[in-house]
């Protein structure tokens, strides 16, 4: 049985978000290759991620702090139960907008999260080494304008570049994307159906990265 972890980052919800939209046409297709698949989702809006406050920030680099032990208890129960489902998932769909030509900023407090040497990461002789190897990712994005690789500005996107290098630092190399382009521009509903048969193909595994 595979875990799918969905990690959603818009905070529009059902029929207002495009990307939620994308995600809808992926996930009916994986779950016709994956009959007894599982599919969490962790919307990030919906809940409040703990800060990376010292004590936090402590508990993740295992260092000393001057914080009353009782508040970097609280933060390593909260920091261990995300590590944990994260690590536990077989594979990933991240549901993600274009924020300012790059990930909206509960994603990145996610992996700020996650990332945690010692569970997703290890610092060898030689430099970090990903712990998290032999897993797949999947990304649905959506843009209101076209930051594409045939649009005028395609290095104005470090959405998916930051996601790579995110993942891969973990040991996730397996990455493919979806992107609808302009949903603010005239067309973009003909982007989005484009797009949706996309979504529909990654879910059935037709097409990779
Ligand atoms: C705070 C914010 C920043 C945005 N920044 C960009 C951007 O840099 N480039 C872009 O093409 N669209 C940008 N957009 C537009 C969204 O990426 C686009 O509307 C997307 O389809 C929204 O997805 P959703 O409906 O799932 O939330 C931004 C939207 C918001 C709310």
């Amino acid at each position: 049985m595979s875990t799918l972890l969905q990690i959603v980052a818009t905070p529009h919800q059902n029929g207002r978000s495009q990307t939620r939209h994308l995600a809808d046409s992926f996930l009916d297709a994986w779950l016709t290759v994956h009959p007894s698949g599982v599919v969490e989702t962790l919307d990030l809006s919906a809940l409040e991620l703990p800060p990376l406050d010292e004590p936090m920030v402590s508990v993740l680099f295992d260092q000393p702090s001057t914080a009353a032990p009782e508040q970097l208890a609280l933060r390593r129960r909260a920091l261990d139960r995300l590590v944990a489902q994260f690590i536990s998932a077989d594979a990933y769909l991240f549901v993600t907008p274009m924020w300012n030509f790059g990930l909206p900023h509960t994603l990145k407090h996610y992996f700020d999260l996650v990332i945690r040497p010692g569970w997703t990461f290890n610092i060898g002789a030689e430099g970090p080494v990903g712990l998290l190897e032999g897993r797949t990712a999947y990304a649905v994005v959506t843009r209101g304008f076209d930051y594409g690789p045939d649009s005028p500005h395609p290095e104005f996107n470090h959405l998916e570049p930051h996601l790579r290098t995110l993942l891969g630092f973990m040991g996730i190399h397996d990455l493919s994307v979806v992107a609808a382009e302009g949903m603010m521009l005239p067309g973009a509903a003909e982007r989005m159906t484009e797009a949706q048969r996309a979504a529909t193909a990654m879910g059935l595994g037709l097409i990779a990265a």
